[in-house]
């Protein structure tokens, strides 16, 4: 059979190095998976490389390293018989190619050494299985046994074997499957498709920090929301964001209805995806209505309520991270700031006065500007008429926070007046009136009673001193 070859994308003198070891071992070696894929598919070349040898990859592996300069170091993982090395800011991993017997009983495969076809079977999807061969007579000569360049053409994603089995030998491979189409705007074929609807369940064997892994991938799509369509689609995610489906639907009651939660989040992360790369910014905008499903009332007054859905979802956030993993430090608090707050610039946005706007920067700190952009992200009308409005009046609320935290500078508050300085003035221990004249202070800054400033703070805070009944001993 003719092959295709590809030396252009062996370049990197490291190919001839892994070429050269191989030969060595009198063994073949191929390059294989994300490189092969993503050169093809010219999205650059990656900084991982995986390598399969026909034999052991760990053998493969040290003799590479004994050809490089300064002899990397080889990280060996004995269970899965692999091993890695760094060369030059790119990282090669060595697997030796395998052939894989499942049992019914068993979820442990026995593994058996192969040939590269094998190998290549036991892979994910077509257009993962594309190797380049390293081998001195065939050096760049494409192996593709299930027309993965076919798939990369037509933009599909298809399992090399019967996909119930690929799917059961790593159940992650289905949420994979739906990330490689988020990322590459790919279909999954529909066999596929239908597998993963079939054996959505299986996901709850796999560990929470792979499936985040691939759930941050979807989120920083391009657009996101086809990833987390396809995972409502095939139901895997009750199994991962309970949370979110919790939000679809729209309920009637005498003729009154609200919109649809889920669909209008899966926009708001599309619209916010527009503006921002920031994962944590991109999760606040998955998240921002999650309170709404366990707060939505009808009152025959106002209709469909979400009272204080922003609280609840705020603490929502905290155990969803908690029982997906994802970190619980200032992460994870920047995403609760950011639902807790989501509604605020929204109702400033109809009243602009200058102390609603310090209030807000006072509130939101340093991430005033990504609540804004979550804000704005939130507008998803389909009347072009109040589209506009809604944009121009953020646009004003804006304008005001340069200008308001210009003159103000609220921004990152500190007290103008000291505690210690309080204590001093009136000869006070430690004591909760130091608290109140403190607050008092920041409450008149933050209404415009009086300006930021020491000298007016101070005088502010002799009159609250006198009206508390204390006695000022020292006014220097
Ligand atoms: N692979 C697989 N099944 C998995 C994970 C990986 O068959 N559950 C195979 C695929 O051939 C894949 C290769 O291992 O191409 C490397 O996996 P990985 O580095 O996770 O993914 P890449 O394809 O390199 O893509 P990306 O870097 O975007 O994750």
């Amino acid at each position: 059979m003719q092959h295709q070859t590809y030396i252009s994308a062996l370049k990197n003198p490291l190919f001839r190095t892994i070429s050269k070891a191989a030969s060595n071992l009198n063994t073949e070696s191929y390059v294989i998976g994300g490189y092969v894929r993503d050169y093809l598919l010219k999205r650059g070349t990656a900084k991982d490389i995986d390598i399969v040898a026909v034999g052991s990859g760990i053998d493969l592996a040290q003799e590479v390293s004994k050809l490089l300069p300064g002899k990397p170091k080889v990280s060996i993982f004995k269970t899965y018989g692999t091993a890695m090395l760094k060369s030059g800011g790119i990282e090669l991993e060595f697997v030796g190619a395998r052939k894989e017997s499942y049992s019914e009983e068993s979820r442990n495969p026995a593994v058996e050494n192969g040939t590269l076809e094998d190998d290549q079977n036991r892979r994910d999807f077509t257009i993962n299985a594309l190797a380049l061969s390293l081998s001195n007579a065939t050096f760049g000569a494409l192996l593709d046994p299930f027309n993965g360049v076919k798939d990369l053409q037509n933009k599909i994603i298809r399992t090399p074997l019967d996909p119930d089995i690929t799917f059961s030998d790593d159940p992650l491979r289905m949420l994979r499957a739906i990330r490689f189409a988020t990322q590459l705007d790919f279909i999954i074929e529909q066999k596929s498709l239908d597998a993963i609807t079939r054996n959505s369940k299986r996901i709850k064997i796999i560990s929470k920090e792979r499936i985040v892994d691939e759930i941050n991938k979807i989120l920083l799509s391009e657009v996101p929301s086809k990833g987390f369509a396809l995972l409502h689609k095939t139901g895997l995610l009750p199994h991962i964001l309970p949370e979110l489906i919790a939000l679809q639907g729209i309920d009637e009651k005498e003729g009154q209805t609200h919109k649809d939660n889920f669909w209008h989040t899966l926009e708001v992360v599309d619209n916010i995806s527009k503006t921002t790369d920031d994962l944590w910014l991109r999760w606040a905008a998955l998240l921002h209505d999650i309170g709404k499903a366990p707060t939505k009332k009808f009152d025959k007054k106002l209709g469909w309520t979400f009272h204080a859905h922003e609280f609840i979802g705020a603490k929502m956030v905290y155990k969803l991270f908690k029982r997906l993993k994802l970190p619980l430090n200032e992460k994870m608090k920047f995403v609760q700031k950011m639902v807790l707050m989501s509604s605020r610039p929204i109702v400033l946005a109809s009243d602009v006065t200058d102390s609603a706007v310090r209030r807000l920067i006072f509130d939101a700190g340093e991430n005033v500007e990504d609540l804004m952009t979550l804000c704005e992200a939130d507008i998803t009308t389909k009347n072009p008429k109040k589209f506009k409005k809604y944009h121009s009046n953020f646009q004003l609320v804006r304008t005001k926070l340069v200008e308001v935290e210009e003159r103000d500078q609220v921004r990152n508050f500190q007290p103008p007046v000291t505690g210690e300085e309080i204590m001093k003035t009136f000869n006070l221990k430690p004591s909760r009136e130091i608290g109140i004249i403190k607050d008092a202070i920041k409450e008149a800054i933050l209404e415009g009673e009086i300006p930021n400033e020491y000298e007016a703070a101070k005088e502010f805070m002799l009159k609250k001193g006198e009206s508390l009944g204390l006695k000022i001993t020292d006014a220097s």
